[in-house]
């Protein structure tokens, strides 16, 4: 209320009136200092709000600038990958068309180059996809019971001629299990064509880079994984080694110790094996990690949980 006015009446006469108020100052200021102090506090308020949002904005897009960071980088090591093969298609196919008089042993050796090439480039391809797939997570995942014990026996076979070939011996051991309850103890659940995708690459990575006469063995024992029962895989062998700056970075995409080194040069990988094996043991909730001696040999072992066993 900022003024009073009455009527001052005496024997019923008017006397006049008598009005007492406020000066306006004296009204004004505590309104004109309410919005001063509302005006600042909400001011501080938006900046503080502000801040932090600018803060929190920044720790949320911090994993979402890194894969962007990783997909720019893996777009570029992929196309680097792939032009260097194409290259020499277009190579050897030109010289083909180029000789006016050809020669049929000449141009046969020039197709059996296409083929290789173009063999290499579809496993790149390949390999690419399920990369670019398990990145955005569209890799299709079948659950199946998987029995390790006949995986490692198909994946054996299939890789006996390779190894014969490069002089290598490949063998499978199993531990024995004859004191465990459970029926098949080597039976997981995951996806069979990942499995032996997994272990192909080991095996064969074992394979090329072990010299002539050494030994490439499989393993089969049970293990344990985060107190879990798990079934442990390890691919051994007797060959070059890794050097110790390179074990922490085989499981990058790419990363190849060094590119002259496996045997067969002109079947030489991408970089790819380890980082797919990596991803594919992640998919099966697992664990890998590598060891290596130089000049003596590698063993990589995996972690798969186990099926609970059965009495
Ligand atoms: N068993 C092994 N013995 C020695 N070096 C290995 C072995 N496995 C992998 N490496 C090294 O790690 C690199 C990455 O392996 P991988 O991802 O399978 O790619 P690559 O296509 O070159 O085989 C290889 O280039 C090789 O230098
Ligand atoms: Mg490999």
């Amino acid at each position: 209320m900022r003024q009073v006015t009455e009527r001052v009446v005496r024997d019923h006469q008017v006397l006049g009136y008598l009005r007492v108020s406020h000066p306006w100052f004296e009204v004004t200021k505590p309104s004109r200092r309410l919005i001063w102090d509302l005006s600042l506090g909400s001011s501080a308020m938006v900046g503080v709000v502000a801040l932090i949002g600018w803060f929190l904005s920044g720790i949320a897009m911090a994993p979402v600038r890194d894969s962007y960071q990783q997909l720019k980088q893996f777009t570029a090591d992929a196309s680097h990958e792939l032009r260097n093969p194409i290259a020499v298609i277009q190579t050897n196919v030109q010289v083909a068309l180029a000789d006016p008089d050809p020669d049929l042993a000449e141009q046969q050796q020039q197709l059996q180059v296409i083929e290789r090439i173009t063999r290499r480039l579809g496993r790149l391809v390949d390999d690419l996809l399920f990369l670019a797939r398990q990145d955005s997570g569209l890799v299709p995942f079948t659950h199946a019971p998987v029995d390790l014990a006949q995986l490692v026996s198909e994946v054996v076979e299939e890789q006996r001629a390779i190894a014969i070939a490069a002089a290598v011996s490949l063998n499978q051991k199993l531990e024995d299990t004859s004191l465990q309850p459970s029926l098949s103890p080597w039976l997981i659940k995951g996806d069979p064509d990942q499995l032996t995708r997994l272990l192909t690459n080991l095996v064969v990575n074992g394979v090329q880079y072990t010299p002539v006469g050494g030994t490439v063995s499989i393993r089969l024992s049970l293990g344990q994984l985060r107190n879990q029962p798990a079934i442990q895989m390890q691919v051994q062998d007797t060959g070059l080694g890794i050097p110790a700056e390179g074990v922490t970075q085989v499981f990058d995409r790419f990363y190849r110790v060094d590119p002259a080194r496996s045997r067969a040069s002109q079947d030489k990988g991408s970089g790819l094996g380890l980082a797919i094996s990596k991803a594919i043991v992640h998919n099966h909730r697992g664990d890998i990690r590598l060891d290596s001696t130089p000049g003596q040999g590698t063993t990589v072992t995996v972690w798969l949980p186990a099926l609970e066993a059965k009495a």
